[in-house]
């Protein structure tokens, strides 16, 4: 099974996600829970290969096959470290790491579709880890894990999405996957050169999901159960000069006004790096959620992992 794109899952597979998810944070709480998974994939091996900048997601993956008796490869930055320098095709490069065997290939890279074109070529399961301004479909996953671990609910929320929705692929697949689920609305706050794809309004219109785009951030927040915020993506501004680049400013920054007007009992979620549009004096709150979020991003990997490995997703 490839993770290709979050238009893959229904409800059932993503319970599935979530509930091997919680089996493997509660194993990891304990030094006995600890050893009975560390034996789980012995023999198995993941090949992380990164095009791009990555904290959260490359580590994550590397510590959940880890955790799970995986041994790890793989290469970071690897526009410079691989042959890609050399300028090798990323065809060329899937299907040389298919002569090793590989049981996963965990693949960022900056453009749009080459999750896609990896998957055409390998017979060993691509994960996409982030194809340029596409998608990023296994922080979907972790994000709505997120939000069902704090509002114990999927449906009847009010999401209020913010950033750089042109660019950022993170709010491209949160916005798609919540679509599976009722009642969910969704307000896009952004300036307006930096509005969500058509492509993903026209899901959501498909998938009967209502949404506003505005900017105006506080009479969003005013009614949200979740908030969702990311940062500009400056790296791919340069590989789009068509786009204006417009610095979000104070009326698009969570800070401590925004707080004030915020439900006591919404959270605050982002994907991270955050780059100054959640002032660090929001982390003490308790709404704020985002780096429990990445921490539940190993949990969500190693679902996946040992569902892919295993075959058991119907
Ligand atoms: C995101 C990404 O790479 O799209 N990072 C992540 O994986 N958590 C968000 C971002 O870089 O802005």
């Amino acid at each position: 099974m490839n993770v290709l794109s979050v238009h893959q899952f229904d409800q059932p597979q993503l319970e599935e996600i979530f509930g091997r998810a919680e089996h493997f944070g509660e194993q990891l709480a304990s030094s006995s829970g600890r050893r009975a998974i560390a034996a789980e994939h012995i023999g198995e091996t993941l090949i992380n290969l990164f095009y791009e900048p990555s904290t959260r997601t490359r580590i994550s993956f590397g510590m959940a096959a880890s955790h799970l008796g995986m041994s790890v490869e793989g290469t970071e930055n690897a526009e410079i470290f691989s042959s890609a320098a050399k300028g090798e095709t990323l065809e060329d490069t899937i299907r040389v790491l298919n002569e090793y065997d590989p049981s996963v290939i965990v693949l960022r890279h900056p453009e749009t579709g080459s999750a896609n074109r990896a998957a055409a070529v390998s017979d060993v399961p691509i994960i996409n880890a982030g194809d340029g301004m596409g998608e990023h479909p296994t922080q979907a996953l972790l994000d709505l894990f997120t939000i069902k671990e704090a509002k114990e609910r999927l449906d009847d929320l009010h999401i209020v999405i913010g950033g750089d929705l042109v660019r950022g692929r993170t709010a491209r697949s949160l916005a798609q996957l919540l679509a599976l689920f009722a009642n969910n609305r969704i307000s896009f706050v952004s300036l307006p050169n930096q509005q969500i794809g058509e492509d993903v309004k026209e899901h959501l219109s498909d998938h009967k999901l209502e949404y506003e785009e505005t900017v105006d951030m506080h009479s969003a927040l005013r009614t949200a159960d979740v908030v969702y915020w990311t940062r500009l993506q400056k790296e791919r501004v340069v590989a789009d000069a068509a786009l204006d680049v417009v610095e979000p400013d104070v009326n698009f920054t969570i800070n401590q006004a925004a707080l004030e007007v915020l439900p006591a009992d919404s959270i605050i979620m982002h994907p991270l790096p955050r780059v100054g549009e959640i002032t660090p004096d929001v982390d003490n709150d308790p709404r704020a959620v985002y780096f429990r979020q990445a921490g539940n991003g190993m949990y969500v990997r190693m679902a996946l992992l040992d569902i892919i490995i295993n075959d058991t997703l119907d």
